[in-house]
Protein backbone atom coordinates (compact mmCIF):
# COMPACT_ATOMS: atom_id res chain seq x y z
CA UNK A 1 0.00 0.00 0.00
CA UNK A 2 2.87 2.26 0.90
CA UNK A 3 4.75 1.57 -2.52
CA UNK A 4 1.13 2.81 -4.18
CA UNK A 5 1.31 5.85 -1.72
CA UNK A 6 -2.04 4.65 -0.41
CA UNK A 7 -3.02 5.45 3.10
CA UNK A 8 -4.50 2.58 4.93
CA UNK A 9 -7.45 3.75 7.28
CA UNK A 10 -8.53 0.34 8.87
CA UNK A 11 -7.47 -3.06 9.02
CA UNK A 12 -9.67 -6.31 10.04
CA UNK A 13 -8.45 -10.20 9.87
CA UNK A 14 -10.02 -13.24 10.26
CA UNK A 15 -8.45 -16.55 9.68
CA UNK A 16 -9.29 -16.21 5.74
CA UNK A 17 -9.78 -12.52 4.72
CA UNK A 18 -8.31 -9.53 5.94
CA UNK A 19 -10.15 -6.46 4.81
CA UNK A 20 -8.43 -2.93 4.74
CA UNK A 21 -10.54 0.66 4.09
CA UNK A 22 -9.59 2.99 2.75
CA UNK A 23 -11.03 6.36 2.16
CA UNK A 24 -10.75 7.10 -1.42
CA UNK A 25 -11.39 10.57 -1.15
CA UNK A 26 -8.16 11.23 1.09
CA UNK A 27 -6.17 9.10 -0.82
CA UNK A 28 -7.43 10.88 -4.53
CA UNK A 29 -7.06 7.00 -6.09
CA UNK A 30 -7.13 6.93 -9.40
CA UNK A 31 -7.93 3.97 -11.59
CA UNK A 32 -4.62 3.08 -12.86
CA UNK A 33 -2.96 3.35 -8.80
CA UNK A 34 -5.77 0.70 -7.85
CA UNK A 35 -5.35 -1.45 -10.87
CA UNK A 36 -1.53 -1.84 -9.97
CA UNK A 37 -2.46 -2.54 -6.27
CA UNK A 38 -4.77 -5.10 -6.80
CA UNK A 39 -2.37 -7.17 -9.19
CA UNK A 40 0.54 -6.86 -6.47
CA UNK A 41 -2.04 -7.92 -4.25
CA UNK A 42 -3.03 -10.57 -6.71
CA UNK A 43 0.01 -12.40 -5.98
CA UNK A 44 -0.97 -13.32 -2.59
CA UNK A 45 -4.68 -13.55 -1.94
CA UNK A 46 -7.91 -13.25 -3.79
CA UNK A 47 -9.05 -9.45 -4.35
CA UNK A 48 -12.30 -8.03 -4.20
CA UNK A 49 -12.91 -4.33 -4.32
CA UNK A 50 -16.32 -2.60 -2.38
CA UNK A 51 -16.55 0.46 -3.64
CA UNK A 52 -18.68 3.31 -2.09
CA UNK A 53 -18.76 1.35 1.05
CA UNK A 54 -18.66 1.85 5.24
CA UNK A 55 -16.55 -0.65 6.53
CA UNK A 56 -18.13 -0.99 10.94
CA UNK A 57 -16.17 -2.89 13.24
CA UNK A 58 -17.34 -3.45 16.91
CA UNK A 59 -13.75 -3.65 18.77
CA UNK A 60 -13.68 -5.52 22.29
CA UNK A 61 -12.60 -8.88 24.07
CA UNK A 62 -15.08 -11.90 23.29
CA UNK A 63 -17.02 -9.98 20.64
CA UNK A 64 -18.91 -13.06 19.52
CA UNK A 65 -20.15 -12.98 22.71
CA UNK A 66 -22.62 -10.24 21.42
CA UNK A 67 -23.61 -11.51 18.42
CA UNK A 68 -27.09 -12.65 19.42
CA UNK A 69 -27.69 -8.83 20.57
CA UNK A 70 -27.08 -6.80 16.59
CA UNK A 71 -30.13 -8.92 15.45
CA UNK A 72 -32.42 -5.50 15.72
CA UNK A 73 -29.32 -3.73 14.21
CA UNK A 74 -29.36 -5.40 11.26
CA UNK A 75 -33.13 -5.27 10.66
CA UNK A 76 -32.19 -1.83 8.43
CA UNK A 77 -30.59 -4.13 6.33
CA UNK A 78 -33.91 -6.38 5.30
CA UNK A 79 -33.66 -4.03 1.76
CA UNK A 80 -29.64 -3.38 1.79
CA UNK A 81 -26.52 -5.46 1.31
CA UNK A 82 -24.32 -6.73 3.96
CA UNK A 83 -21.43 -6.44 1.09
CA UNK A 84 -19.18 -8.59 3.50
CA UNK A 85 -19.12 -9.60 7.82
CA UNK A 86 -15.59 -10.60 8.79
CA UNK A 87 -15.03 -11.89 12.49
CA UNK A 88 -11.28 -11.47 13.85
CA UNK A 89 -9.72 -15.19 14.65
CA UNK A 90 -8.32 -13.63 18.04
CA UNK A 91 -12.52 -12.53 18.66
CA UNK A 92 -11.42 -8.68 19.17
CA UNK A 93 -13.05 -7.50 16.10
CA UNK A 94 -16.37 -7.75 14.23
CA UNK A 95 -16.52 -5.83 10.78
CA UNK A 96 -19.31 -5.28 8.00
CA UNK A 97 -18.81 -3.74 4.99
CA UNK A 98 -21.84 -1.84 3.79
CA UNK A 99 -22.41 1.00 1.58
CA UNK A 100 -21.61 4.34 2.20
CA UNK A 101 -24.63 5.77 2.78
CA UNK A 102 -25.97 3.21 5.02
CA UNK A 103 -23.02 3.60 7.22
CA UNK A 104 -24.71 6.09 9.97
CA UNK A 105 -27.72 4.03 9.88
CA UNK A 106 -26.32 1.16 10.89
CA UNK A 107 -23.84 3.16 13.92
CA UNK A 108 -26.77 4.62 14.68
CA UNK A 109 -28.82 1.62 15.16
CA UNK A 110 -25.25 -0.43 17.01
CA UNK A 111 -25.04 2.58 19.18
CA UNK A 112 -28.38 2.48 20.80
CA UNK A 113 -28.27 -1.02 20.98
CA UNK A 114 -24.72 -1.16 22.98
CA UNK A 115 -24.17 1.55 24.06
CA UNK A 116 -26.77 3.78 25.05
CA UNK A 117 -28.48 1.16 26.36
CA UNK A 118 -25.17 0.82 28.87
CA UNK A 119 -25.65 4.55 29.93
CA UNK A 120 -23.40 3.91 33.22
CA UNK A 121 -21.13 1.23 31.61
CA UNK A 122 -17.44 2.90 32.99
CA UNK A 123 -16.16 1.20 30.06
CA UNK A 124 -17.92 3.47 27.85
CA UNK A 125 -17.25 6.44 29.70
CA UNK A 126 -18.36 10.14 28.57
CA UNK A 127 -20.53 10.01 25.36
CA UNK A 128 -18.82 11.32 22.47
CA UNK A 129 -21.35 14.78 22.62
CA UNK A 130 -20.05 14.84 26.00
CA UNK A 131 -16.55 14.85 25.34
CA UNK A 132 -16.48 17.30 22.14
CA UNK A 133 -19.17 19.24 23.70
CA UNK A 134 -18.32 23.39 22.80
CA UNK A 135 -19.89 25.46 25.34
CA UNK A 136 -21.86 26.41 22.61
CA UNK A 137 -23.80 22.89 22.65
CA UNK A 138 -23.85 22.72 26.29
CA UNK A 139 -25.54 25.80 25.81
CA UNK A 140 -28.31 24.21 23.65
CA UNK A 141 -29.05 21.08 25.71
CA UNK A 142 -30.29 23.62 28.48
CA UNK A 143 -31.55 26.25 26.49
CA UNK A 144 -34.45 23.56 25.87
CA UNK A 145 -36.43 23.10 29.05
CA UNK A 146 -39.32 20.98 28.92
CA UNK A 147 -42.87 22.25 29.70
CA UNK A 148 -43.30 19.66 32.77
CA UNK A 149 -40.44 20.25 34.62
CA UNK A 150 -41.91 23.83 34.88
CA UNK A 151 -44.98 22.78 35.66
CA UNK A 152 -44.22 19.98 38.21
CA UNK A 153 -45.87 21.61 41.10
CA UNK A 154 -49.15 21.22 39.27
CA UNK A 155 -48.48 18.11 37.97
CA UNK A 156 -47.85 16.66 41.72
CA UNK A 157 -51.26 17.98 42.22
CA UNK A 158 -53.47 16.38 39.61
CA UNK A 159 -52.13 12.87 39.47
CA UNK A 160 -55.08 10.69 41.24
CA UNK A 161 -54.40 8.35 43.62
CA UNK A 162 -56.14 6.06 42.12
CA UNK A 163 -55.28 6.33 38.19
CA UNK A 164 -53.02 7.01 35.63
CA UNK A 165 -53.49 9.97 33.64
CA UNK A 166 -51.63 11.33 30.15
CA UNK A 167 -51.53 15.09 30.33
CA UNK A 168 -51.55 17.54 27.46
CA UNK A 169 -49.82 20.65 27.33
CA UNK A 170 -51.41 22.50 24.53
CA UNK A 171 -49.09 25.38 24.50
CA UNK A 172 -46.39 22.87 23.45
CA UNK A 173 -48.08 22.19 20.72
CA UNK A 174 -48.75 25.25 19.27
CA UNK A 175 -45.42 25.83 19.72
CA UNK A 176 -44.08 23.03 17.00
CA UNK A 177 -46.74 23.40 14.90
CA UNK A 178 -45.29 26.78 14.16
CA UNK A 179 -41.50 25.48 14.02
CA UNK A 180 -43.07 23.86 11.18
CA UNK A 181 -45.17 26.18 9.38
CA UNK A 182 -42.42 28.26 9.40
CA UNK A 183 -40.96 25.80 6.60
CA UNK A 184 -40.97 28.09 3.81
CA UNK A 185 -41.26 25.50 1.03
CA UNK A 186 -43.95 23.39 2.73
CA UNK A 187 -47.21 24.41 1.51
CA UNK A 188 -49.67 22.38 3.78
CA UNK A 189 -49.18 20.57 7.02
CA UNK A 190 -51.73 17.68 7.51
CA UNK A 191 -51.11 16.39 11.06
CA UNK A 192 -51.87 12.32 11.15
CA UNK A 193 -54.50 11.92 13.44
CA UNK A 194 -53.19 8.61 14.72
CA UNK A 195 -50.71 9.58 16.75
CA UNK A 196 -53.28 11.58 18.77
CA UNK A 197 -56.85 12.30 18.21
CA UNK A 198 -58.18 13.86 21.72
CA UNK A 199 -60.41 17.04 20.74
CA UNK A 200 -58.55 19.85 22.16
CA UNK A 201 -55.41 18.91 20.40
CA UNK A 202 -57.29 18.73 16.68
CA UNK A 203 -58.81 21.79 17.84
CA UNK A 204 -54.97 23.55 18.66
CA UNK A 205 -53.65 21.92 15.39
CA UNK A 206 -56.67 23.18 13.58
CA UNK A 207 -56.14 26.96 14.99
CA UNK A 208 -52.57 26.78 13.81
CA UNK A 209 -53.29 26.27 10.52
CA UNK A 210 -52.69 22.20 10.02
CA UNK A 211 -55.39 19.53 8.02
CA UNK A 212 -55.53 16.92 9.32
CA UNK A 213 -54.17 13.62 7.73
CA UNK A 214 -56.67 10.27 8.80
CA UNK A 215 -56.61 6.44 7.95
CA UNK A 216 -60.21 5.70 9.13
CA UNK A 217 -63.64 7.03 8.89
CA UNK A 218 -63.23 6.89 12.58
CA UNK A 219 -60.45 9.64 12.08
CA UNK A 220 -62.81 11.47 9.68
CA UNK A 221 -65.82 11.86 11.52
CA UNK A 222 -63.50 12.93 14.64
CA UNK A 223 -61.82 15.68 12.95
CA UNK A 224 -65.58 16.70 10.97
CA UNK A 225 -67.43 16.66 14.76
CA UNK A 226 -64.63 18.94 16.33
CA UNK A 227 -63.64 21.27 13.69
CA UNK A 228 -67.35 21.84 12.25
CA UNK A 229 -66.24 24.54 10.04
CA UNK A 230 -63.12 22.71 8.69
CA UNK A 231 -62.72 23.09 4.87
CA UNK A 232 -62.91 19.85 2.83
CA UNK A 233 -59.64 20.10 1.05
CA UNK A 234 -57.69 20.51 4.76
CA UNK A 235 -59.05 16.37 4.93
CA UNK A 236 -56.69 13.56 3.52
CA UNK A 237 -57.79 10.29 3.30
CA UNK A 238 -55.18 7.45 3.77
CA UNK A 239 -56.57 4.60 4.36
CA UNK A 240 -54.44 1.07 3.67
CA UNK A 241 -56.73 -2.28 2.63
CA UNK A 242 -59.36 -0.71 3.46
CA UNK A 243 -63.05 -1.83 2.18
CA UNK A 244 -64.29 -0.19 -0.81
CA UNK A 245 -67.70 1.57 1.08
CA UNK A 246 -64.69 3.35 2.52
CA UNK A 247 -63.18 4.81 -0.94
CA UNK A 248 -67.03 6.10 -1.35
CA UNK A 249 -66.87 7.35 2.50
CA UNK A 250 -63.55 8.91 1.49
CA UNK A 251 -64.58 11.10 -1.45
CA UNK A 252 -67.93 12.16 0.05
CA UNK A 253 -66.05 13.82 3.33
CA UNK A 254 -62.55 14.20 2.31
CA UNK A 255 -60.89 16.85 0.64
CA UNK A 256 -58.03 14.31 -0.96
CA UNK A 257 -58.51 10.39 -0.96
CA UNK A 258 -54.85 8.72 -1.11
CA UNK A 259 -54.96 5.21 -3.06
CA UNK A 260 -52.16 2.89 -2.28
CA UNK A 261 -53.12 0.03 -4.11
CA UNK A 262 -54.10 -1.05 -7.58
CA UNK A 263 -56.35 -3.69 -6.33
CA UNK A 264 -59.33 -1.02 -6.13
CA UNK A 265 -58.80 0.53 -9.38
CA UNK A 266 -58.75 -3.23 -11.12
CA UNK A 267 -61.62 -4.37 -9.06
CA UNK A 268 -64.00 -1.13 -8.75
CA UNK A 269 -63.23 1.24 -11.68
CA UNK A 270 -66.60 2.23 -10.73
CA UNK A 271 -65.84 4.20 -7.36
CA UNK A 272 -62.94 6.20 -9.03
CA UNK A 273 -64.49 6.85 -12.26
CA UNK A 274 -63.67 10.96 -13.37
CA UNK A 275 -62.24 11.08 -9.39
CA UNK A 276 -59.28 13.09 -8.58
CA UNK A 277 -56.79 10.98 -6.32
CA UNK A 278 -53.52 11.06 -4.68
CA UNK A 279 -51.64 8.22 -5.36
CA UNK A 280 -48.98 6.54 -2.49
CA UNK A 281 -45.72 5.36 -3.85
CA UNK A 282 -43.45 2.64 -2.54
CA UNK A 283 -40.38 4.25 -2.97
CA UNK A 284 -38.40 1.04 -2.22
CA UNK A 285 -37.10 1.01 0.71
CA UNK A 286 -38.20 2.29 4.71
CA UNK A 287 -36.76 3.97 7.64
CA UNK A 288 -38.00 4.50 11.01
CA UNK A 289 -37.22 3.42 14.92
CA UNK A 290 -38.57 -0.23 14.22
CA UNK A 291 -39.21 -2.76 12.05
CA UNK A 292 -42.89 -2.55 12.23
CA UNK A 293 -43.32 1.33 11.27
CA UNK A 294 -40.59 0.93 8.52
CA UNK A 295 -43.87 1.48 5.43
CA UNK A 296 -41.63 1.26 2.20
CA UNK A 297 -39.80 -1.68 0.93
CA UNK A 298 -40.41 -5.00 -0.10
CA UNK A 299 -41.73 -5.98 3.37
CA UNK A 300 -44.34 -3.34 3.89
CA UNK A 301 -47.85 -3.80 2.92
CA UNK A 302 -48.47 -0.06 2.10
CA UNK A 303 -47.75 1.26 -1.34
CA UNK A 304 -47.88 1.22 -5.11
CA UNK A 305 -44.33 -0.52 -6.12
CA UNK A 306 -42.68 1.65 -9.21
CA UNK A 307 -42.49 -1.79 -11.53
CA UNK A 308 -47.00 -1.22 -11.21
CA UNK A 309 -46.21 2.59 -12.81
CA UNK A 310 -47.18 1.59 -16.32
CA UNK A 311 -50.64 -0.07 -15.32
CA UNK A 312 -51.41 2.58 -13.07
CA UNK A 313 -51.17 5.08 -15.86
CA UNK A 314 -53.80 2.52 -18.26
CA UNK A 315 -55.83 2.41 -15.41
CA UNK A 316 -56.36 5.61 -14.53
CA UNK A 317 -56.99 6.83 -18.02
CA UNK A 318 -59.28 3.88 -18.76
CA UNK A 319 -60.89 5.70 -15.69
CA UNK A 320 -60.91 9.17 -16.80
CA UNK A 321 -58.99 9.59 -13.01
CA UNK A 322 -56.87 12.76 -12.60
CA UNK A 323 -53.98 11.54 -9.85
CA UNK A 324 -53.65 15.31 -8.85
CA UNK A 325 -50.95 13.85 -5.85
CA UNK A 326 -48.20 11.88 -5.28
CA UNK A 327 -46.99 10.47 -1.97
CA UNK A 328 -44.52 8.60 -0.09
CA UNK A 329 -43.96 7.68 3.69
CA UNK A 330 -41.23 5.64 4.67
CA UNK A 331 -41.58 5.33 8.02
CA UNK A 332 -41.79 6.58 11.61
CA UNK A 333 -39.13 8.54 13.64
CA UNK A 334 -36.75 9.31 11.10
CA UNK A 335 -34.22 11.82 12.76
CA UNK A 336 -32.32 12.78 9.62
CA UNK A 337 -33.37 14.22 6.63
CA UNK A 338 -32.14 11.85 3.52
CA UNK A 339 -35.12 10.12 3.26
CA UNK A 340 -37.05 13.12 2.72
CA UNK A 341 -34.79 14.08 0.52
CA UNK A 342 -34.77 10.84 -1.41
CA UNK A 343 -39.38 10.81 -1.60
CA UNK A 344 -39.18 14.10 -3.19
CA UNK A 345 -36.08 13.40 -5.51
CA UNK A 346 -38.18 10.23 -6.57
CA UNK A 347 -42.03 11.83 -6.43
CA UNK A 348 -40.76 15.27 -8.33
CA UNK A 349 -39.38 12.65 -11.27
CA UNK A 350 -42.70 10.69 -11.33
CA UNK A 351 -44.34 13.99 -11.52
CA UNK A 352 -43.13 14.86 -15.06
CA UNK A 353 -45.24 11.38 -15.86
CA UNK A 354 -47.97 12.03 -14.44
CA UNK A 355 -49.19 15.52 -15.91
CA UNK A 356 -52.03 15.79 -13.62
CA UNK A 357 -50.06 16.28 -10.26
CA UNK A 358 -50.15 19.65 -8.46
CA UNK A 359 -48.37 18.58 -4.93
CA UNK A 360 -45.96 16.38 -4.01
CA UNK A 361 -46.82 14.68 -0.19
CA UNK A 362 -43.60 13.38 1.13
CA UNK A 363 -45.07 11.95 4.45
CA UNK A 364 -44.86 12.40 8.02
CA UNK A 365 -42.04 10.34 10.13
CA UNK A 366 -40.18 13.23 11.58
CA UNK A 367 -38.72 11.91 14.44
CA UNK A 368 -38.47 13.45 18.76
CA UNK A 369 -34.98 12.34 19.94
CA UNK A 370 -35.81 9.86 22.90
CA UNK A 371 -33.11 10.42 24.97
CA UNK A 372 -31.49 14.01 25.75
CA UNK A 373 -28.07 13.97 24.41
CA UNK A 374 -29.68 12.27 20.79
CA UNK A 375 -29.44 14.41 18.06
CA UNK A 376 -32.73 16.24 16.99
CA UNK A 377 -33.99 16.07 13.25
CA UNK A 378 -32.04 19.12 11.46
CA UNK A 379 -35.25 20.95 10.53
CA UNK A 380 -33.25 24.26 8.89
CA UNK A 381 -31.29 21.15 6.96
CA UNK A 382 -35.01 20.06 6.16
CA UNK A 383 -35.98 23.67 5.28
CA UNK A 384 -33.57 23.72 3.31
CA UNK A 385 -33.07 20.60 0.91
CA UNK A 386 -37.07 21.33 0.58
CA UNK A 387 -36.78 24.69 -0.96
CA UNK A 388 -34.00 22.99 -3.19
CA UNK A 389 -36.85 20.79 -4.03
CA UNK A 390 -39.54 23.79 -4.45
CA UNK A 391 -37.06 25.82 -6.93
CA UNK A 392 -36.63 22.55 -9.55
CA UNK A 393 -40.93 22.49 -9.35
CA UNK A 394 -42.05 25.80 -8.35
CA UNK A 395 -45.08 25.14 -9.54
CA UNK A 396 -46.06 22.14 -7.42
CA UNK A 397 -47.57 22.37 -3.61
CA UNK A 398 -45.21 20.24 -1.06
CA UNK A 399 -46.78 18.66 1.78
CA UNK A 400 -45.52 17.10 5.22
CA UNK A 401 -48.03 14.76 7.06
CA UNK A 402 -46.21 14.91 10.28
CA UNK A 403 -47.80 12.72 13.49
CA UNK A 404 -45.06 12.14 16.43
CA UNK A 405 -43.03 15.58 15.64
CA UNK A 406 -46.37 17.75 16.74
CA UNK A 407 -47.25 15.97 20.02
CA UNK A 408 -45.04 13.44 21.70
CA UNK A 409 -43.07 15.83 23.44
CA UNK A 410 -46.31 17.78 24.74
CA UNK A 411 -47.75 14.82 26.53
CA UNK A 412 -46.58 13.08 29.59
CA UNK A 413 -48.11 9.48 31.05
CA UNK A 414 -48.16 10.21 35.53
CA UNK A 415 -48.80 7.60 37.39
CA UNK A 416 -48.44 5.96 41.31
CA UNK A 417 -46.04 4.16 42.50
CA UNK A 418 -47.83 0.61 43.60
CA UNK A 419 -44.79 -1.70 45.09
CA UNK A 420 -41.37 -1.84 44.76
CA UNK A 421 -39.54 -5.43 44.89
CA UNK A 422 -35.92 -6.57 44.99
CA UNK A 423 -34.75 -10.03 43.26
CA UNK A 424 -31.51 -11.69 42.59
CA UNK A 425 -29.94 -8.49 42.25
CA UNK A 426 -32.68 -6.70 40.12
CA UNK A 427 -35.06 -3.86 41.56
CA UNK A 428 -38.56 -3.63 40.27
CA UNK A 429 -40.60 -0.32 40.42
CA UNK A 430 -44.09 -1.03 40.08
CA UNK A 431 -46.79 1.41 38.56
CA UNK A 432 -50.37 1.63 38.97
CA UNK A 433 -49.95 1.34 34.82
CA UNK A 434 -48.24 -0.53 32.02
CA UNK A 435 -48.67 -1.32 28.90
CA UNK A 436 -52.12 -0.94 28.62
CA UNK A 437 -51.46 2.62 28.66
CA UNK A 438 -48.41 3.05 26.81
CA UNK A 439 -47.22 0.01 24.80
CA UNK A 440 -44.24 1.79 23.19
CA UNK A 441 -41.71 0.11 25.02
CA UNK A 442 -43.31 -3.53 24.96
CA UNK A 443 -43.78 -3.12 21.30
CA UNK A 444 -40.48 -1.62 19.91
CA UNK A 445 -38.39 -1.59 22.65
CA UNK A 446 -38.90 2.71 22.47
CA UNK A 447 -37.13 4.33 25.22
CA UNK A 448 -39.01 7.09 27.35
CA UNK A 449 -37.33 9.21 29.88
CA UNK A 450 -38.75 8.43 33.07
CA UNK A 451 -38.64 10.65 35.85
CA UNK A 452 -39.55 10.06 39.88
CA UNK A 453 -41.54 13.81 40.17
CA UNK A 454 -42.00 13.19 43.94
CA UNK A 455 -37.94 12.99 44.12
CA UNK A 456 -36.58 15.08 41.26
CA UNK A 457 -34.22 16.64 43.76
CA UNK A 458 -33.01 13.69 45.22
CA UNK A 459 -30.04 11.75 43.98
CA UNK A 460 -30.59 9.17 41.39
CA UNK A 461 -29.01 6.04 42.83
CA UNK A 462 -30.99 3.08 42.73
CA UNK A 463 -30.89 1.01 39.05
CA UNK A 464 -34.35 -0.28 38.13
CA UNK A 465 -36.77 -2.02 35.95
CA UNK A 466 -40.20 -0.23 36.08
CA UNK A 467 -42.90 -2.01 35.25
CA UNK A 468 -46.77 -2.00 35.25
CA UNK A 469 -49.88 -4.41 36.72
CA UNK A 470 -50.56 -6.12 33.73
CA UNK A 471 -49.90 -10.38 33.27
CA UNK A 472 -46.97 -10.01 31.05
CA UNK A 473 -43.57 -9.90 31.52
CA UNK A 474 -43.12 -7.45 28.51
CA UNK A 475 -45.04 -5.14 30.31
CA UNK A 476 -42.32 -2.80 31.05
CA UNK A 477 -42.13 0.68 30.88
CA UNK A 478 -38.39 1.14 31.48
CA UNK A 479 -35.51 -1.27 31.92
CA UNK A 480 -32.35 -0.52 34.31
CA UNK A 481 -33.14 3.17 34.68
CA UNK A 482 -31.30 5.41 37.83
CA UNK A 483 -34.15 6.37 40.23
CA UNK A 484 -33.53 7.80 43.42
CA UNK A 485 -34.85 5.30 46.04
CA UNK A 486 -38.21 5.49 45.12
CA UNK A 487 -41.25 4.75 47.56
CA UNK A 488 -44.98 3.87 47.30
CA UNK A 489 -47.82 6.62 46.21
CA UNK A 490 -44.50 8.95 44.46
CA UNK A 491 -45.78 10.11 40.85
CA UNK A 492 -43.44 8.68 38.13
CA UNK A 493 -43.54 10.86 35.10
CA UNK A 494 -42.63 8.94 31.53
CA UNK A 495 -41.70 11.86 28.99
CA UNK A 496 -42.54 12.49 25.49
CA UNK A 497 -45.55 10.07 25.50
CA UNK A 498 -48.07 12.30 23.57
CA UNK A 499 -47.83 10.27 20.34
CA UNK A 500 -49.09 6.73 20.30
CA UNK A 501 -49.46 7.03 23.56
CA UNK A 502 -53.23 6.84 24.37
CA UNK A 503 -53.69 6.51 20.78
CA UNK A 504 -52.69 2.96 20.69
CA UNK A 505 -53.85 1.73 24.42
CA UNK A 506 -56.53 -0.95 26.00
CA UNK A 507 -58.24 -2.36 28.05
CA UNK A 508 -56.16 -5.46 28.32
CA UNK A 509 -56.62 -7.56 31.46
CA UNK A 510 -59.73 -5.38 31.81
CA UNK A 511 -58.00 -2.63 33.28
CA UNK A 512 -58.96 1.07 32.41
CA UNK A 513 -56.03 2.88 30.31
CA UNK A 514 -54.68 5.92 32.21
CA UNK A 515 -57.12 9.07 31.25
CA UNK A 516 -56.51 12.37 29.60
CA UNK A 517 -56.01 15.81 30.87
CA UNK A 518 -54.99 18.77 29.07
CA UNK A 519 -52.89 21.48 30.42
CA UNK A 520 -55.02 24.83 29.40
CA UNK A 521 -52.18 26.95 29.58
CA UNK A 522 -48.69 26.65 31.74
CA UNK A 523 -47.16 29.34 33.12
CA UNK A 524 -43.64 30.29 32.39
CA UNK A 525 -42.24 28.35 30.25
CA UNK A 526 -38.47 29.65 30.02
CA UNK A 527 -35.80 28.87 28.21
CA UNK A 528 -32.31 29.14 29.39
CA UNK A 529 -32.62 28.16 32.53
CA UNK A 530 -30.84 24.61 33.68
CA UNK A 531 -33.20 22.22 34.99
CA UNK A 532 -30.44 20.75 36.84
CA UNK A 533 -30.42 23.48 39.11
CA UNK A 534 -33.90 23.83 39.94
CA UNK A 535 -34.76 20.29 40.03
CA UNK A 536 -32.04 18.13 40.31
CA UNK A 537 -30.27 15.82 37.97
CA UNK A 538 -32.94 13.77 37.26
CA UNK A 539 -35.01 16.23 36.06
CA UNK A 540 -33.04 17.62 33.18
CA UNK A 541 -34.21 17.17 29.61
N1 LIG B 1 -48.42 9.39 7.19
C1 LIG B 1 -48.64 8.08 7.05
C2 LIG B 1 -49.11 7.57 5.77
C3 LIG B 1 -48.40 7.21 8.12
O1 LIG B 1 -48.58 5.90 7.96
C4 LIG B 1 -47.94 7.73 9.34
C5 LIG B 1 -47.68 6.85 10.49
C6 LIG B 1 -47.75 9.11 9.45
C7 LIG B 1 -47.99 9.91 8.35
C8 LIG B 1 -47.28 9.77 10.71
O2 LIG B 1 -46.04 9.31 11.13
P1 LIG B 1 -45.26 10.10 12.29
O3 LIG B 1 -44.96 11.48 11.79
O4 LIG B 1 -46.14 10.13 13.48
O5 LIG B 1 -44.03 9.33 12.53
N2 LIG B 1 -47.14 3.53 16.53
C9 LIG B 1 -45.81 3.86 16.06
C10 LIG B 1 -45.86 4.79 14.88
C11 LIG B 1 -46.67 4.23 13.74
C12 LIG B 1 -46.81 5.20 12.62
C13 LIG B 1 -47.71 4.70 11.56
N3 LIG B 1 -47.85 5.60 10.47
C14 LIG B 1 -45.00 4.42 17.21
O6 LIG B 1 -45.50 4.51 18.33
O7 LIG B 1 -43.83 4.76 17.05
Amino acid sequence: FKRHGLSVDHVSTSETNVTVSLDAAANEVDRDTLAALVEELGSFCRVQIFDGCAAISLVGRHIRGMLHELGPALEVFEEHRIHLVSQAANDLNFTFIVDDEQGQRLVQRLHELLIRAAPDDRIFGATWEELTATEGFERKRRRVRAWWSVERRRLLEITPLDHAVYVYDIATIAKLAGRLRGLDAVDRIFYAVKANPHPAILHALEHAGVGFECVSPGEVHRVLQTCPRIKPERVLFTPNFAARSEYDFGFEHAGYVTLDNLYPLRHWPEVFEGRSIVVRIDPGHGKGHHRYVRTAGSHSKFGVPLFELDELEALASAGRIRIVGLHAHTGSGILDTESWKDNAVLLGDLSRRFTDVSALNLGGGLGVPEKPDQPALDLDELGELLLSVKSAYPSLELWLEPGRFLVAEAGVLLARVTQTKGKLGVRYVGLNTGMNSLIRPALYGAYHEIINLTRCDEPATELVNVVGPICESGDQLGNERLLPPTEENDVILIANTGAYGHAMSSQYNLRKPAEEIVLEHNSGYTENVSTKEELGQNCTV
